[in-house]
């Protein structure tokens, strides 16, 4: 088979080398890609956000399995344009990425399907957003309806944070027309976690916990980044749990947009957060979470391809989804500064050693392939992973092997699992 992997980052390269150890696949395409996927495969110069391109490209080259990494493509209705041309896309309709690509869409199937939830309201207009800020107070949250790069969501401590958030989003307009409309909800706490599960539309197979570290700085501080590492399993959804929790936040959603007639394939992402009265969803996401996928894919002993195959011919109920019973443990290692500016073109070495180490992968996003040197051209620049038989294990190969690697204003968080290893 010729596989396309849309996107160009860390997780985009472990889909490539997942996707590549199935004995079907013959070459890997990646559109953009990055200097990992350069090593694995092709990289095609078209962005993520160019359908007709993409469309067109995997006619041409007659591709036989489109696989979307980040949402925007999904968002824009790539799914639907390769089925137009016959042409398998593993991922959701555009109707069903409104799950990620409108929150205020999200909280209303979440409602109508009976997923917990904050409670919530959506705004068109500013003085009424302002207004029901003024009379709900603080703590409250403020999310752009739209994709917003991540930066659409504020849990503001004071109602004049939160004014302001509103007014950066409907009134100065920051992320262009993602902020016309606001969802405003209910400010929850707890241990956030992340559940991903396989979906072909009506049956769902489940893929283990795992955790997500978000904010910059070690201990959680500072601003919010993609992703500054992850494991799987995570403690806080432990394996005893799983089926329960997918009934109560897989399941309904399912159910819903298939009686819609808009059945969901692809992975469905539950972000959740744990709070005193138990889960709550705080978003869906419509693709595997960055660095989320390194830490799962690792994880994943069955072939990428026959179970991706089985969710867009909804026969998933026949594949087995088989994981390895290991730990895997991501540290991304950034360049000084993000996520704000960062320096770019650092050359990278040590990557072939840490490689080398047993049960290790050093997953590349912002890198590219330079007269057969691997520099640095993003913000997040590896996802250093490693296999162990428990978090303290994973966790200490992984920085092992972040020991390894070398680059000039690298950054990265020390304490990535601890809060899986103080539970
Ligand atoms: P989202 O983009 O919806 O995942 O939100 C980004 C982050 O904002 C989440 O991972 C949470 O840390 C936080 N967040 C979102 N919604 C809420 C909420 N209702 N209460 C508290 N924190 C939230
Ligand atoms: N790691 C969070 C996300 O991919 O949205």
């Amino acid at each position: 088979m010729k596989i396309l992997v849309v996107g160009s980052g860390g997780r985009e390269h472990a889909l490539c080398w997942k996707l590549s150890q199935s004995p079907k696949v013959e070459t890997i395409l990646c559109a953009p890609g990055n200097g990992g996927t350069a090593q694995m495969g092709t990289n095609i110069p078209i962005k993520d956000d160019d359908i007709p391109a993409l469309v067109a490209y995997a006619k041409q080259e007659s591709v036989d399995l489109v696989v979307a990494g980040p949402e925007l493509p999904l968002v824009l209705g790539l799914e639907n344009a390769l089925i137009k041309e016959g042409i398998p896309c593993f991922g959701p309709s555009a109707f069903a990425a409104n799950l990620e690509g409108s929150k205020a869409f999200s909280k209303n199937v979440m409602h109508e399907a009976g997923v917990p939830t904050a409670d919530f309201r959506v705004f068109d207009e500013f003085e009424n957003a302002r207004a029901f800020i003024e009379e709900k107070g603080a703590p409250i949250v403020v999310k752009a309806d739209g994709l917003a790069a991540g930066k659409g969501v504020v849990v503001a401590k004071t109602k004049e944070e939160a004014i302001e958030a509103v007014e950066e989003m409907m009134v100065k307009k920051a992320f262009n027309s993602a902020g016309d409309r606001v969802v405003i909800e209910e400010a929850l706490s707890g241990e956030e976690a992340s559940f991903l599960a396989f979906c072909d539309g009506e049956n769902y197979a489940l893929l283990p916990s795992s955790q997500d570290h978000k904010a910059v700085g070690e201990g959680d501080t500072g601003p919010n980044t993609g992703g500054m590492g992850a494991y799987s399993p995570a403690p806080i959804l432990p394996e005893s749990q799983y089926e329960e929790t997918a009934e109560l936040v897989i399941r309904p959603i399912l159910k819903l947009l298939a009686s819609k007639g808009e059945p969901f394939k692809g992975i469905l992402y539950a972000g959740l957060m744990y709070t005193k009265n138990g889960p709550s969803v705080l978003e869906y996401n419509v693709r595997f979470g960055d660095p989320e996928c390194q830490p799962l894919l690792m994880r994943l002993e069955s072939d990428l391809v026959d179970i991706m195959l089985a969710c867009i011919e909804g026969r998933l109920n026949e594949v087995e989804v088989k994981v390895r019973s290991e730990t895997a443990c991501g540290v991304v290692m950034a360049a000084d500064g993000y996520p704000g500016a960062y320096p770019k073109g650092m050359e990278i070495t040590g990557l072939e050693d840490a490689d080398a180490m047993n049960g290790v992968k050093a997953f590349q996003a912002g890198t590219k392939l330079v007269d057969g040197k691997i520099v640095t051209s993003g913000g997040r620049v590896l996802c250093v992973t490693a296999l162990g038989k428990n978090l303290a294990e994973a966790r200490e190969k992984a920085y092992q092997a972040v020991d390894k690697i070398h680059f000039d204003k690298s950054y990265f968080r020390r304490d990535i699992g601890n809060k899986g290893l103080n539970r």
